[in-house]
């Protein structure tokens, strides 16, 4: 297949796209020209599937017919709700179902990880994360640090793009963890980052970081 820019090859792709079905399953905004605009915000707030009413509906329907035993009494009560989205949520991430749960929002859970895996020591203390990253990742971070009474100025290392670049190398972050590996408490790369789509070679990263230092005392990865 020669690959080319204009619009003929991109429409070809799209008609021999064996997921372009999908496409037919989500509400689509529509443009200031009445067509439904073309939609990369994915890794933010994704469109809205079109089953998402009904699904809502029906959890309204319970609250408003159990009231709180809503709970616990209904085909899909609310209290055990993590339970059941395990197993599809493993398969969906790669992980095992014990690995996984569902619960609060990115934000809050980034805080609960770091509660466990953040313990700066005097020598060990440094976060280590890539450039850009969500800001919201970025503040749950530096407050993390500021909450252990260190500054983000020393505790936190960027991995950013070099000059020219719009991705992050692998073997950039990889050369700041060996030259940081002493003071190295927490890697925290996204596995796909938001901004540029770029997929991390969290296997190698991982690697990196847990070759270093005791296992109490080596660095915490979360991806
Ligand atoms: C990479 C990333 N981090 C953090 C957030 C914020 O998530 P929340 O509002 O659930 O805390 C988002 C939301 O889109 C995100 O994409």
């Amino acid at each position: 297949m020669q690959f080319s820019t204009d619009e003929r090859f991109a429409k070809q792709l799209d008609a021999e796209d064996p997921l372009r079905g999908f496409r037919d399953k989500f509400h689509l905004p529509l443009g200031k020209d009445g067509k439904p605009v073309i939609y990369f915000a994915g890794n933010s707030l994704g469109l809205m599937p079109k089953p998402a009413r009904a699904v809502v509906d029906e959890e309204l329907d319970n609250w408003a017919r159990l009231g709180v035993d809503a709970h616990h009494a209904t085909g899909t009560p609310w209290y055990t709700y993590h339970e059941p989205l395990r197993e599809p949520t493993a398969r969906l991430v790669g992980a095992k179902p014990i690995e996984v749960i569902c619960m609060n929002s990115l934000t809050v859970n980034l805080h609960l990880m770091l509660a466990t895996f953040y313990r700066p020591a005097k020598s060990r203390f440094k976060i280590l994360m890539e450039d850009p990253a969500f800001p919201s990742d970025t503040y749950a971070i530096k407050t993390q640090i500021v909450h252990h009474g260190l500054d983000p100025k020393d505790a936190l290392m960027l991995a950013r793009p070099r000059q020219g670049e719009f991705t992050v190398r692998n073997e950039d972050i990889v050369d700041l963890i060996e030259k940081n590996r002493d003071q190295l408490a927490v890697v925290m790369i996204g596995a796909v980052n938001f901004f540029t789509g770029q997929l991390h070679d969290i296997e190698k990263i991982t690697t990196a970081a847990q070759k270093h230092g005791s296992h109490r005392q080596r660095p915490a990865v979360t991806a």
